[in-house]
């Protein structure tokens, strides 16, 4: 892919609010920020015009409250079709985090993610918005 170069003009607050978001975001030069943000803002349209998306569903839980560990599998073979794939890790004597990555049409993506949120006993679920752009 070739790269093409153009010339942006800012006004000096906005510039200098780009700079400190190069360094806050530790990003090698403006470009670099610059890219970080577009394909944020693509990535973000795809959510919200229910295109085709990827991302994860990280979720914790304590695996000795009863069914819940059942639960949280049937849910992923109930949606099959949008899970690439899950990890369980055990943290520690009784809590566990699944890594549920995802892919598909980003409205049933969403609606997946506020299933498991409303599975009873969930801790924490999180849905990570990402994209392959
Ligand atoms: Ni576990």
């Amino acid at each position: 892919m070739s790269i093409k170069r153009f010339g942006v003009s800012l006004d000096s607050k906005l510039l200098d609010e780009l700079d400190q978001m190069v360094h806050h975001n530790q990003f090698s030069n403006r470009s670099q920020a610059i890219r970080f943000l577009v394909k944020k803002n693509i990535v973000e349209q795809k959510w919200d015009k229910d295109q085709d998306v990827t991302g994860a569903v990280v979720i914790t839980y304590d695996h000795q409250i009863r069914e819940l560990h059942a639960r949280v599998n049937r849910l992923q073979h109930e949606y099959h079709c949008l899970i690439l794939s899950g990890q369980h890790i055990h943290i520690d004597d009784h809590s566990c985090i699944e890594v549920i990555a995802v892919k598909g049409p980003a409205g049933k993506i969403i609606k997946l993610a506020n299933k498991f949120k409303a599975i009873k006993g969930i801790k924490h679920s999180e849905l990570v918005m990402s994209g392959t752009d």
